[in-house]
């Protein structure tokens, strides 16, 4: 865990200077590059197959495109499941040859890249899939990425640093969560400092994508919930970007629907195939909104969550997003509202008629979803000395990255942090009341 003194988001970014007109300039501006770019460089969607069957399409498509031999690119618990067994065999079946990496672990560092890399380009591997969560698809671009451009991940870090095309790269995600199949940057980090380190480029986004609900049935509740909360914080906070478009709206919005509709079910019962599927379809759709149209302030407080306090990053989104929903209702209440209606979170009449009010019941539903989750909004070790340095590396996160609905200011952040520390204070209080009784 990185120290409080280092915190590896803010160490990354100069935060020097953020006086709030100043701030809010320099963010609208960026706001308004970020959206310029993401109308004139075309960023492509990978092919996606959905189903039982959906490994095999993939590997015929792999196939068909002339690979001979597979790097795939895995972690030792999923291998160990034999999760990477059913495309192993099924290559087997065809005559491709492949090599099975299994180091990649979470958060991986730039070692556990570049030794996915080296045992790569030894194996003289034509193609890349990756058989994994976010982690194991992130290093997966990575290895691609430095193959094919024949330079190290470290040359890979920051805006389009690629010159050639990546590796044909082919995903199999074993959790409905980040989308990052569907995304065009990768996160690495740095071995001794834990700093993160973000690769973006349109030429990491892979080739195509298989959802199979099959592989996704053994996830565990919590971590079923961690994940659906994030999807539903890319699809929400892509809808509220001042950036999102049409197209962005569409996958936000189908994505919404069926997180509300499915991740309760998948919840209750991680066997249903039907709500695995519809779960796994909506973390792509989240991650193509996202491309586009960016994030926001729930991920950018919740990054500084997760690395003060190593709270997992689905988690960390929820326990911060009702709280930025209710600073973002003012500004949005009319786009809520649109939503709410579009994913039929609200009947006609049902919470009244005026968008505030539609807006309010929207944000009641997400609250009750969280609930129903048993997602705790505990933080341990939360200290009120942090927030300072919290609030301006998330404040700096939003005016590098994101076109936000509304900015906030470092007290306005704070707020939100004293809010959290207090729900996690009475969360903790209740439950040693409840080991007393007990
Ligand atoms: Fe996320």
């Amino acid at each position: 865990m990185p120290s409080k003194k280092q915190n590896p988001i803010t160490k990354l970014i100069n935060t020097d200077g953020l006086q709030h007109a100043g701030y809010l300039a320099v963010a609208k501006t960026r706001a308004k590059a970020l959206k310029a770019f993401s109308y004139v460089v075309p960023i492509r969607r990978p092919m996606l197959f959905v189903g039982e069957t959906s490994c095999e399409d993939l590997c015929d498509m792999l196939i068909s495109e002339g690979s001979s031999n597979v790097f795939i690119v895995t972690d030792a618990v999923l291998n160990k499941l034999s999760i990477s067994a059913k495309i192993a065999d099924y290559l087997d079946s065809k005559n491709i040859s492949y090599h099975v990496y299994d180091g990649i672990t979470p958060d991986p560092t730039f070692t556990v890249v570049e030794e996915g890399l080296s045992q790569s380009i030894d194996a003289q591997c034509d193609s890349i899939i990756a058989i994994g969560g976010g982690s194991v698809i992130d290093a997966a671009k990575m290895i691609a990425m430095a193959q094919g451009n024949k330079c190290t991940p470290q040359q890979l870090i920051g805006l389009f640093k690629a010159k050639k095309p990546s590796m044909p790269l082919y995903c199999v995600p074993t959790t409905a969560g980040t989308g990052s199949e569907a995304t065009l940057g990768a996160v690495v980090s740095d071995d001794k400092t834990h700093q993160k380190a973000l690769s973006i480029d349109p030429k990491m986004v892979p080739l195509a994508a298989a959802i199979d609900p099959t592989i996704m049935q053994g996830m565990p509740a919590h971590i079923t919930a961690d994940t659906g909360i994030d999807v539903l914080t890319h699809a929400l906070e892509s809808w509220m970007s001042a950036n999102a478009s049409v197209e962005t709206d569409y996958y936000a919005a189908s994505a919404v629907k069926s997180v509300m509709e499915y991740l309760s079910v998948v919840y209750k019962d991680g066997g249903n195939l039907k709500a695995r599927e519809e779960m796994g379809i909506a973390a792509h759709y989240g991650g193509i909104a996202f491309n586009k149209a960016g994030l926001g302030y729930v991920h950018a407080i919740a990054h500084q969550l997760g690395a003060y306090y190593s709270i997992p990053h689905g988690r960390a989104n929820a326990i911060v997003l009702p709280y930025v929903l209710d600073v973002n209702r003012q500004a949005c209440q009319k786009r809520l509202a649109e939503l709410a209606k579009k994913t039929g979170m609200v009947k006609d009449g049902q919470a009244g008629n005026s968008d505030a009010e539609i807006a309010d019941h929207l944000i009641a539903q997400v609250r009750e979803l969280i609930a129903t989750l048993n997602i705790s909004p505990t933080v341990k070790g939360m200290q009120s000395s942090d927030f300072d340095s919290i609030a301006k590396a998330a404040a700096k996160e939003v005016s590098d990255t994101y076109a936000v609905p509304t900015y906030l200011s470092k007290s306005e952040i704070k707020d939100i942090l004293i809010k959290i520390k207090q729900a996690s204070e009475d969360r903790m209080s209740k439950n040693e009341s409840n080991d007393e009784a007990a």
